[in-house]
């Protein structure tokens, strides 16, 4: 989730809500006491820039991906920046990327200055699929960016056999899918490579924004090292003139502690959104598609579709509980695309989506009865839509 305005997002635990959006660390006194001392220990040593504490975390989180590499970075965004830097993508490519997603897939090619291609999505999964990306190819198409969106892996091997036959280059954004598997595999590790965002609402969040990248090439995550910091590999040495990327100590400190405990959080997130899906069929709202025979969702959000989303909202607000929508305009119809000449209608079921879509909260700590408070108040739509 990201602030729907510039004002600064309140992850307050409750709000005087029944069911927040989301909960946060401190539902879980235990975890929050040991991120509380985790605090106090990289203070006291005063080492709050790469370092053993990043290392260790950046060790940890590569093996949670499977990959051979994972390299810490101050956000999702940088880290899609980077990779696409590293890739040497620049003026004159092309990179397709899905309209339905968080604004930054898009931005950060328009960051190093080549052209986003925004195609459409599958109405059934909200994702992008082979067929989608290959209608949209030219010449100067030099990467494809899939969005594992919340939490939902992407087909990844047809695309990969499409984009692997043409020497194109392919970046996961896995921000919203810490953990997801497809065939067994961690997303994230079948791109050339895949970035996560460590938002703190993301499934796997710090206490404040940072990002990583991953990657099984040793030759990417040399220069990827190089981007994020000042393009130093010895001190002193600047080999490229990039800035200041780099994923505070802190937080990496805070997400190795945190990371122990993603697989319990993500297996929480499937059994809520299983239960979830059987208490809303038969209701007015259309829940997300179970996730395919080889996959594993993890839920980062759990998105349903109603025809009178806003009236559902005001439902559901008026009984205490809270919803948001993900993303209200596709990044086609954003003014910072407004020169791509893509208008309404042009990418009709991201648009159709983005008018239906209702996210009902969905966190490791959300109780049974929250469930089923949540499943109760969609059940009373129904019955107010009807009589
Ligand atoms: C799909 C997607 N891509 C990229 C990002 C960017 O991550 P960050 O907010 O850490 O820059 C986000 C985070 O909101 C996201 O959801």
């Amino acid at each position: 989730m990201n602030p729907a305005t510039a004002a600064p997002l309140s992850l307050a635990a409750t709000d005087g809500t029944n069911v927040p959006f989301i909960r946060l660390d401190s539902a879980f006194p235990e975890l929050f006491a040991e991120l509380m001392e985790t605090v106090e220990r990289i203070a006291s040593q005063s080492a709050f820039t790469l370092g053993p504490e990043l290392e260790s975390f950046e060790a940890a989180f590569a093996e949670f991906c499977g990959t051979g590499y994972a390299a810490g970075v101050s956000s999702g965004t940088a880290a899609l920046e980077i990779a696409l830097r590293a890739l040497g993508i620049g003026p004159g490519d092309e990179v397709i990327v899905p309209t339905y997603s968080f604004i930054a897939t898009a931005e950060a090619v328009s960051t190093v200055g080549a052209t986003p291609v925004i195609v459409d999505v599958d109405p059934e999964t909200a994702l992008i699929t082979a067929e989608i990306v290959e209608a949209a190819l030219t010449e100067r198409t030099r990467c494809v960016i899939p969005v594992h969106l919340f939490g939902r892996p992407v087909e990844m091997l047809p695309l990969l056999a499409l984009c692997r036959a043409r020497g194109i280059a392919v970046v996961e954004d896995a921000c919203q899918a810490h953990g997801a598997l497809y065939k067994g595999r961690p997303v994230g590790s079948f791109g050339d490579a895949g970035c996560f965002s460590f938002y703190p609402t993301k499934n796997l969040g710090g206490w404040g924004d940072g990002g990583a990248l991953v990657t099984n090439d040793p030759d990417l995550d040399r220069k990827v090292r190089l981007l994020r910091s000042h393009g130093e590999a010895v001190r002193h040495n600047h080999e490229l003139a990039t800035g200041t990327h780099r994923l505070d100590t802190l937080q990496a400190a805070i997400l190795e502690v945190k990371l122990r405990y993603l697989p319990d959080w993500n297996q929480r997130r499937r059994e809520a959104a299983e239960a979830l899906r059987a208490g809303l069929a038969g209701t007015a709202v259309i829940p997300p598609a179970p996730a395919a025979a080889d996959s594993d969702h993890v839920y980062h959000l759990f998105v349903v579709r109603s025809g009178e989303r806003d009236a559902l909202r005001d439902h559901l607000d008026a009984r205490g509980i809270a919803s948001a929508v993900h993303y209200p305009t596709p990044i086609h119809l954003q003014p910072a695309y407004a020169g791509q000449k893509l208008r309404p209608g042009s990418l009709p079921v991201a648009e159709r989506l983005a008018g239906e879509n209702c996210s009902l909260p969905i966190f490791p700590a959300i109780t049974d009865e929250q469930i089923a408070e949540i499943v109760a108040a969609v059940e009373s739509f129904e019955t107010a839509a009807v009589s």
